[in-house]
């Protein structure tokens, strides 16, 4: 792991591989570790950067809301650190919030966008309403009750049911998440933008990925995105929910190798 100070905190992230620049984000409440067979197999020919978004795994937790756009001017002051001028921006589900959040920041340093089991979408209020219990909830019990809440909606049915190391991998990591951090993307998620509007503005090339039983963020948001963004590739990634690249790493690599490769 290293650690960069990025703004007011101290952000860890893995910087693995040489090539052309790939920056990958993860989901809440997860953390960097979410992308190991991805690095595994980007980074042979890719410099692959995944950064643990602030209050998630080993980066600080400032007070107050952690926005889409405070994470993706975070990303950019590490790319900036660390030399990176234009790169890959991927990111699942928040992470992909807050790859949107970067494009409409920092279009020109954004090389191509990869958009895994994520939407466009803001929250209704009444989501709204649920993050805020859930961010109380998370204070006042820690993590656990959220983990296991949400882990049936995560996975695809298979993978709950005949994939035991999977299902702890990503409790054990959402158990990691400190229950300040996980309040803080809570309150940011809420936050968040419509980004809808802004999607036929994308021109760089861009992938869509999704689990084809993703429960969160499901099939029909990517539909909507590959809809309105002019080019861009969808790949449905069957027997997989809302955490594909864990679930389905193969197929999740496969199609991220062919993109990257054209
Ligand atoms: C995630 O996986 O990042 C979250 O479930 C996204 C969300 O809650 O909207």
């Amino acid at each position: 792991m290293s650690q960069m100070r990025v703004d007011e905190i101290q952000m860890a992230y893995d910087d693995s591989g040489a090539g052309p620049p790939v920056v990958l984000l993860h989901g809440y409440p997860f953390n960097r570790s979410m992308w190991r067979e991805q690095v595994a197999a980007l980074s042979a020919n890719h410099r692959v950067i995944t950064p643990d978004l602030r209050g998630h795994g080993d980066s600080d937790c400032p007070a107050g809301p952690a926005t889409m756009n405070t994470m993706a001017r975070d990303v950019g002051l590490l790319m900036d650190g660390l030399g990176i001028t234009r790169a890959v921006i991927g990111g699942l589900s928040m992470g992909g919030y807050v790859a949107l959040a970067f494009y409409r920041l920092f279009a020109l340093r954004v090389r191509s966008l990869i958009l895994a089991d994520t939407r466009a979408q803001a929250d209704t209020e009444e989501a709204k309403q649920i993050r805020a219990q859930q961010a109380e909830k998370v204070m006042a019990e820690g993590m656990a009750g959220i983990a296991d809440s949400m882990l049936p909606k995560l996975l695809a049915p298979e993978t709950v049911s005949k994939r035991p190391e999977v299902v702890k991998r990503i409790r054990d990591m959402m158990l990691r998440t400190k229950p300040e951090g996980a309040a803080a993307a809570l309150m940011g998620m809420a936050m968040r933008d419509d980004q809808t509007e802004h999607l036929s503005r994308i021109i760089p090339p861009t992938l869509i990925l999704v689990g084809h039983d993703d429960a969160i963020t499901p099939l029909q948001d990517s539909e909507r995105m590959h809809h309105e963004i002019g080019g861009s590739r969808l790949v449905v990634i069957e027997n997989a929910g809302h955490v594909s690249n864990i679930e389905q790493p193969e197929r999740f690599n496969e199609a991220l190798t062919d993109f990257l490769d054209t």
